[in-house]
């Protein structure tokens, strides 16, 4: 296959969405997206690829007429004005799932679509914005709270897999005003340059404090490096941990669970 035109980018965007779709809700809708970007632009599209999207879209989709046709392929959903490439969505609801859980002491109960990651729920739903995203594929760290006291990177689970659990953010680590020792040392040592990755650098070293209590510089290193900061201020931020250690940070657990 060549190089790509962009109607084949449109294709394979339109596939893209189909596969991240939830199948039993939208199927065919991906596919159908991309037979009516076929239709439009005849010729323009690798043939291969073509035969490809309207043997998917023959496949999963349960088609009217064409897209084009003025009549939708599916129904539209109430107040959805349908895709731009003509081809409406599906009437069907999206299945949701209770979650009880506590988060900063606070004991909270939602319904959640099954795929919603647990940064979308703290951040989204309860409006957490203390945990950041930096990159939602598992890389930086920015997104790390704690579960059940252990550090987790809350972009890395969904929502439902907390279901019981206490979790505790960089907003419920402080206690009545009073900053955690993690939290006081960053300020101290001045591990913090943008800002962008301290949540989640803090929730990662309150937990390899409380792992080991008086780590050395290479286990600080070890233990953080999960977490990235792209501001690259390393130095300070082992400074800091040190300086937890020193106060005796170790001895301490997340604030919303002590
Ligand atoms: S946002 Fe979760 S690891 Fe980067
Ligand atoms: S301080 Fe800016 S990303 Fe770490």
């Amino acid at each position: 296959m060549g190089r790509l035109g962009v109607a084949d980018r449109h294709l394979d965007l339109a596939l893209i969405i189909w596969s991240m779709s939830d199948e039993t809700l939208n199927p065919g809708y991906g596919a159908g997206c991309a037979a009516a970007l076929v239709e439009r632009t005849p010729g323009a599209v690798d043939p291969g690829r073509l035969a490809f999207y309207r043997l998917l879209d023959g496949l999963l989709s349960t088609p009217t007429g064409p897209p084009t046709s003025g009549q939708p392929r599916r129904p539209t959903v109430e107040g959805d004005a349908g895709h731009t490439c003509g081809h409406a969505q599906t009437t069907l609801e999206r299945p949701m799932t209770k979650i009880n859980l506590t988060v900063d002491g606070a004991k909270v109960s939602d319904d959640v679509e099954p795929r919603m990651l647990l940064v979308q729920y703290l951040r989204e739903k309860l409006g957490k914005t203390g945990t950041v995203i930096g990159c939602d594929t598992s890389n930086c760290g920015a997104c790390t709270v704690h579960l059940n006291g252990t550090s987790v990177k809350s972009c890395n689970m969904l929502a439902v897999q907390a279901e019981g659990a206490e979790v505790t953010t960089i907003e419920g680590l402080a206690q009545n005003g009073t900053l955690h020792p993690v939290q006081e040392a960053f300020r101290e040592c001045h591990g913090l340059q943008c800002g962008f990755c301290t949540p989640g650098m803090i929730m990662q070293s309150v937990d390899l404090l409380n792992e080991n209590p008086n780590p050395s510089e290479e286990e600080i290193r070890l233990g953080l490096e999960g977490n990235l900061c792209r501001c690259t201020g390393y130095q300070n931020i082992v400074k800091s941990v040190q300086h937890a250690a020193a106060h005796g940070a170790g001895a301490t657990t997340s604030g919303a669970q002590a």
